[in-house]
């Protein structure tokens, strides 16, 4: 079994630059970083370029982004020339149908359409992209808004069966800020718009000040949870079960304590 209480152990205390050197010392799976380009995402990616770590950094590219995303990917490439960055696309024969039978603004019309689309568009990309992989990095923050409440450092997501680190879970936005301003890290230029928060392009708008971060994601749903089913494990988003076991590396560990 993973054994989290150990793993938290060791990660106690560390910095999130050290949390992510010394997972690549003490696991000996696969370990993974799933970035949407967002500011948090960049500055993860810093970190692993930067130090040069054995972390595999993937996206999912939903087919929807903002021209802008596409931009902020290009420019992380250009910045940080030792790192690939694996692309997970959607299923042709999944967006196929779903055009044909409900054309490209489905989500607008039901919660349960946009959940399909959801499901199809990421859900689905990030199933392949997690399979046989032991640890999950995502830049989740516990300041993201109420969905987002008491994000921990390490978590075990059953239904992907990985353990999920997010190494930014205490930062506040403002720390964001400054790390990405000072390291002149290249960033997505919505941020300078009033997008915090940015997804798919049709379902994503700026806010207003004063709103959550979380405002502008699929505003037009009053009473839904605003999240996609990436980060959601009540809700039947998918039907995948998987095994997967971590491996910790006690030598090494033992070296680097
Ligand atoms: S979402 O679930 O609402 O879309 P959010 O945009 O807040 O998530 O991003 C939180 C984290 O989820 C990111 O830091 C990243 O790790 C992961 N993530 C979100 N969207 C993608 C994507 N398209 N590809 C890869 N990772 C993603
Ligand atoms: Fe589809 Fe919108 Fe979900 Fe993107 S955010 S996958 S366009 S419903």
């Amino acid at each position: 079994m993973i054994d989290i209480q150990r793993l938290n152990e060791e990660l106690k205390g560390l910095d999130a630059a050290q949390v992510l050197k010394k997972l690549t010392q003490i696991v000996n799976d696969p370990i993974v970083f799933s970035t949407s380009f967002q500011l948090e995402d960049q500055i993860i990616t810093h970190f692993i370029a930067t130090e040069d770590l054995n972390i595999e950094i993937f996206t999912i590219d939903t087919g929807r982004h903002f021209p802008e995303t596409y931009k902020t990917w290009e420019k992380t490439l250009e910045r940080y020339s030792n790192i690939k960055i694996r692309a997970y696309f959607p299923d042709t024969e999944d967006v196929e149908k779903l055009l044909t039978e409900k054309g490209p603004f489905s989500f607008y019309k039901s919660v349960e359409n946009r959940k399909e689309c959801c499901y199809i568009r990421k859900v689905k990309p990030l199933e392949r992209a997690l399979a046989g992989k032991a640890v999950w990095i995502t830049g989740l923050r516990s300041g993201q808004g109420d969905t987002r409440q008491n994000v921990p450092l390490v978590d075990w997501d059953k239904k992907h069966q990985v353990v999920k680190i997010n190494p930014l879970h205490d930062w506040t936005l403002e720390q964001v800020r400054k790390f990405i301003n000072d390291n002149l890290i290249p960033y997505n230029e919505l941020h300078d718009r009033g997008y915090p928060s940015i997804g798919c392009q049709p379902c994503t708008r700026a806010i207003k000040p004063g709103e959550p971060l979380r405002a502008g994601r699929w505003w037009w749903e009053q009473n839904a949870k605003k999240e996609c089913g990436l980060h959601v494990q009540d809700e039947d988003f998918s039907n995948s079960v998987k095994i997967n076991k971590l491996n910790i590396n006690q030598e090494n560990n033992s070296q680097t304590k």
